[in-house]
C-alpha cells in the first residue's frame, strides 16, 4: 500500500518506518528541514531502539522515503497519517495549531493533483486529538479538496523507549469510522498485525486515547500519592505495589510504580488536555484534576526533599543520574530533570549531570550543566546525587567506587533503584519514594578524602528504624 505520514516525529517515523518494513510504499514529510535533512542520510533524529537500523534498511529497499514537500507525500497516498504534534498551550487546552496546519497542507495538496490522481483517500488521525477532531479535519481539508476522501482516528499507543516493539505488536488496534471504505483500506493495512481490532464511532476512538492515557497517568498519580502516607507510616510502597497487583483486578501489569512523577510528552499534556476539554462541556473531571494536582506537588516536593537530606544545596555540587523523562529515550520534554534541575540552580547549586542518550538534547534545554561522559564522573566530589531516571546502566555500578568518589554519600533515588538497607550498609545516607529510610547510624554529611578512607571498616552499618530518620512529607 501506498502510504504517507505527515510528522516525522516519535509517532510518525516510528510508524511510517513499522509500515514500511512491512513491506508498504511509506512517504513521511516534515516542516523540520533539518530533521529530513538528517533522515535522508540514513541517520534518525530520535533515540528509540531499533529504529535506526530499520530506518537504513528501509531506506536501502527504497520502501522508505523522506520530503519537506506535502505534494510528494501524498500524490501517490492511499492512506495519510496526520502524526503532527498537539502540545497543550498555556491554558492546559489542546493546541490543535499544527493539527489544522497540516490538514490545510493536505487539502491544498490534493487539490493541486490531476484529477485523473484524485482517488479515494483514506486520512487517519494518529495524533492524539480532542473529540470532533476527525469532523474538523474533514471540515479543512473539504475547504480545499474536492475529492473523495474520508477521515479516520486511529490513536497510537506507542510507549517511548519501546516504540518500535510496541508498534509491531499493539495491545490493540483502534479504529473509528463511519465509512464502509475507509474500513475496508484500514483492515486490509492492519493484517499483519497480530492484534485485536476495536472498531468504534470516530468520537469514542478519539475518546479511548484521552481515557487510556489518564487511567495511567492516574495510577502513577494514585501510588506516587500514596507513598507519603508510606513514608510516615513505615510501609514500603514497593511491597505494597506488588501485593496490590496480586489482585487480579487490578493485574500483574498495572502502571503502579511510585516515581519522581510522571512527565513526558503525553501524559502531562492528555491530562490537562482532558480536563479542559470537559470544562468546555460544562463537565468537572474532579479525579483528573486532581491528577495532575499531586502529580505537580509531588515534582515540586523533590527539591526540598533532597535539602531535607544534605541541607541548604547553596554552593553545593549536585549530580543527576538521568535526564531523560525515562529509559531508553531522549525525551525531555516535561521530564522530572526540567523541574529538579532549574530548581536546584535557583537555590544555587552546581549541576553535574550525566544521561546515557539526552544529554546532546539536554545541552539545548539546560545552560549551565556539566555534562560528564560516565555516571562516575559525575558524581566525583559531589555533594549529593539525585537518581531522576531508572537507566539500567545504574543498577549494578559499585556502590564502594561511588561513595570514594562522592564528597558527601548523600542519595536521593527518585526511581526507587537502589535497595535502602544495602545503600545503608555501604554507608549512604539514602532517601527514596515511598520506602522507610534506614539510618547509617554514622554522621555521614562529609567524606572523610580518599586516601584516608578505610571505607566498610570505618563505616560499620547499624540500620535502624527510627522516627528521625522518616522524611518528612
Ligand atoms: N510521543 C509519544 O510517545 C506518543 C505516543 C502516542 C501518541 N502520541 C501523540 O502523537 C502525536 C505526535 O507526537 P510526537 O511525540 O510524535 O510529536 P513530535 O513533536 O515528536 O513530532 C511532530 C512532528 O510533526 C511535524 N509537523 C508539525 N506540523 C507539520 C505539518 N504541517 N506538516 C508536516 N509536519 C509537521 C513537526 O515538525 C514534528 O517533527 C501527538 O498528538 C502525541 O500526543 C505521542
Amino acid at each position: 500500500m501506498n502510504i504517507a505520514i505527515i510528522g516525522t516525529g516519535y509517532v510518525g517515523l516510528v510508524t511510517g518506518t513499522i509500515f514500511a518494513e512491512l513491506g508498504n510504499n511509506v512517504i513521511c514529510v516534515d516542516i523540520n528541514a533539518a530533521k529530513i535533512a538528517l533522515l535522508r542520510e540514513g541517520k534518525s533524529p530520535i533515540y528509540e531502539p531499533g529504529l535506526a537500523e530499520l530506518i537504513t534498511r528501509n531506506i536501502a529497499a527504497s520502501r522508505l522515503h523522506f520530503t519537506t514537500e506535502h505534494l510528494e507525500a501524498v500524490r501517490e497516498a492511499q492512506v495519510i497519517f496526520n502524526a503532527v504534534d498537539t502540545p497543550s498551550a498555556d491554558d492546559g487546552s489542546v493546541d490543535m495549531s499544527s493539527m489544522r496546519a497540516a490538514s490545510t497542507d493536505v487539502g491544498r495538496a490534493l487539490a493541486s493533483l490531476p484529477s485523473e490522481q484524485q482517488f479515494f483517500r483514506v486520512i487517519v488521525n494518529k495524533s492524539t486529538v480532542p473529540v470532533g477532531t476527525a469532523n474538523q479535519v474533514r471540515e479543512i481539508i473539504s475547504t480545499n479538496y474536492r475529492g473523495d476522501f474520508d477521515v479516520v482516528s486511529n490513536p497510537e499507543f506507542l510507549r517511548e523507549g519501546q516504540a518500535v516493539s510496541d508498534c509491531l505488536h499493539p495491545d490493540r488496534i483502534v479504529i473509528g469510522d463511519g465509512h464502509p471504505g475507509s474500513r475496508a483500506v484500514m483492515e486490509e493495512l492492519y493484517r499483519p498485525f497480530d492484534a485485536p481490532i476495536l472498531f468504534t464511532d470516530v468520537q469514542t476512538a478519539e475518546m479511548i486515547k484521552y481515557a487510556s492515557n489518564s487511567f495511567l497517568a492516574m495510577s502513577i498519580s494514585f501510588i506516587n500519592n500514596l507513598s507519603w502516607l508510606c513514608e510516615k507510616v513505615g510501609a514500603d510502597i514497593e511491597k505494597v505495589s506488588e501485593g496490590m497487583k496480586l489482585d487480579r483486578r487490578i493485574g500483574k501489569q498495572a502502571f503502579l510504580a511510585a516515581g519522581p512523577g510522571y512527565g513526558g510528552s503525553c501524559f502531562p499534556k492528555d491530562i490537562r488536555g482532558i480536563v479542559s476539554i470537559a470544562a468546555d462541556h460544562g463537565v468537572d473531571l474532579k479525579v483528573l484534576r486532581m491528577v495532575d494536582v499531586v502529580n505537580n506537588e509531588h515534582r515540586q516536593l523533590l527539591v526540598p526533599r533532597l535539602e531535607e537530606l544534605m541541607g541548604s544545596v547553596a554552593g553545593k555540587r549536585v549530580a543527576i543520574w538521568g535526564l531523560a523523562f525515562k529509559p531508553e529515550t531522549d525525551d525531555l520534554r516535561d521530564a522530572a530533570s526540567t523541574t529538579v534541575i532549574p530548581a536546584l540552580q535557583a537555590k544555587g547549586a552546581e549541576i553535574h549531570a550525566f544521561d546515557p542518550v539526552a544529554q546532546e538534547k539536554a545541552r539545548e534545554l539546560f545552560k549551565d550543566v556539566n555534562y560528564h561522559p560516565n555516571p562516575y564522573e559525575a558524581i566525583t566530589d559531589a555533594d549529593a546525587l539525585m537518581i531522576l531516571t531508572e537507566w539500567n546502566e545504574f543498577i549494578s555500578l559499585d556502590k564502594v567506587t561511588m561513595k570514594k568518589l562522592m564528597r558527601a554519600p548523600v542519595i536521593f533515588d527518585t526511581r526507587n533503584v537502589y535497595e535502602p538497607h544495602e545503600m545503608a550498609a555501604e554507608g549512604f545516607t539514602y532517601a527514596s519514594i515511598g520506602r522507610p529510610r534506614v539510618d547509617t547510624g554514622v554522621n555521614t554529611s562529609v567524606n572523610v578524602p580518599i586516601s584516608a578512607t578505610t571505607d566498610t571498616a570505618t563505616l560499620t552499618p547499624q540500620p535502624v528504624w527510627s522516627d528521625a530518620a522518616t522524611p518528612r512529607f
